[in-house]
């Protein structure tokens, strides 16, 4: 029996294979039962903090919402509303917020902090995105990738195109080497993830037959995967100077109509852990087609808005699968 109770979850590496697998049905049970109308609450009386120093929407939607489907409460403390690290050390925020909390959400910069949190608060805390992992968003999507293919987790290869220094690349890399998947990574040497990362990965690769591949060439990355995925190529935090240079190096690597076609696989399924700049609808986006001259950025609408996208069937995962992190880790 696996039991998670007490657990946190600060990076992918927090969860052996077999915890995650039974995250994995714990959300496909969750998910069954809201759909049916059968769920029964398993964390009544529970109150979590979900502490937000960057904006959200998913995110902070699906802890809201997991925790009210299963009747426990929530305190959302969003940018600059605490005095974590400004007038309070983050141990002693730890430390309150663990006195008054069955557990705790953060998003941020710093990976260290969710680690101190962690260490100081006595309760669970969960990675709700730091610039270093994105874990609740790999789990999402990996149940995603499970739900939308016939085979076996281990038989299941894709490709993340774009940003793969950022968290997410680091994010689905780590999971796939986990799992045993085959995973692709299509990006500018430049904007591959941390050797340092990569070698674990490559560890944990070898236990778990994963098949890790890391290349600047399109073509070759793509050829025959199941899903590809992308991020924003600028993320939260960094400074908008940045897309310049981003956009030179990352336009190779758009996910477009020649993507797709270059997998050779005409089931091929899109991925976006969203927000997305798929069109000029936002004033991001907007301001930047104008000031670059370009029609896209990190995808093309026609792919965004195709029936090859499952980006919304994954959005609405975020509910299903930080529920099951919820209810495995703080049920009675
Ligand atoms: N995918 C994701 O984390 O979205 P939010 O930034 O809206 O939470
Ligand atoms: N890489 C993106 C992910 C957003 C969910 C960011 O950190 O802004």
């Amino acid at each position: 029996i696996t039991d998670l109770r007490g657990r946190s979850f600060l990076s992918e590496h927090d969860f052996t294979p077999a915890e995650i697998h039974h995250l994995l049905d714990l959300a496909a049970d969750l998910k069954a039962a809201k759909r049916a109308g059968t769920e029964r609450p398993r964390l009544t009386g529970r109150n979590l903090a979900l502490v937000f120093e960057k904006t959200s929407t998913r995110t902070r939607c699906a802890f809201e919402v997991a925790a009210a489907d299963q009747g426990a409460a929530t305190t959302y403390l969003g940018p600059g509303d605490t005095h974590l690290g400004t007038k309070e050390s983050v141990a002693d925020t730890a430390r309150v917020l663990g006195r008054m909390f069955d557990g705790i959400e953060y998003r941020g910069s710093a990976q260290s902090i969710v680690t101190e949190l962690a260490t100081h608060s006595g309760v669970p805390v969960y990675n709700g995105l730091t610039d270093t992992a994105h874990p609740t968003q790999s789990l999402c999507d990996v149940f995603t990738m499970r739900e939308h293919s016939p085979k076996p987790l281990t038989d299941i290869s894709y490709c993340y195109l774009g940003d793969a220094r950022n968290n997410m690349g680091n994010s689905l890399l780590s999971m796939g080497a986990l799992l045993g998947m085959d995973v692709r990574i299509a990006a500018p040497r430049a904007l591959w993830p941390d050797p340092g990362l990569v070698a674990d990965c490559r560890w944990f690769g070898e236990r778990s037959g994963a098949r890790i591949t890391l290349t600047e060439n399109v073509d070759t990355a793509v050829r025959g995967v199941d899903f590809l995925h992308t991020d924003v190529w600028v993320s939260m935090g960094e400074p908008a100077a940045a897309w310049r240079e981003r956009i030179e190096l990352l336009l190779p690597y758009q996910v477009n109509e020649k993507t797709l076609a270059a997998t050779g696989n005409p089931d091929v399924r899109f991925m976006h852990c969203l927000p997305a700049l798929h069109d000029d609808r936002t004033t991001l986006g907007r301001s930047l087609l104008d000031l670059y001259g370009l029609s896209a950025l990190e995808v093309t609408d026609e792919v965004f808005s195709s029936p090859a996208s499952l980006v919304f069937d994954q959005a609405e995962n975020r509910l299903h699968t930080i529920k099951a992190v919820l209810v495995a880790t703080l049920e009675d």
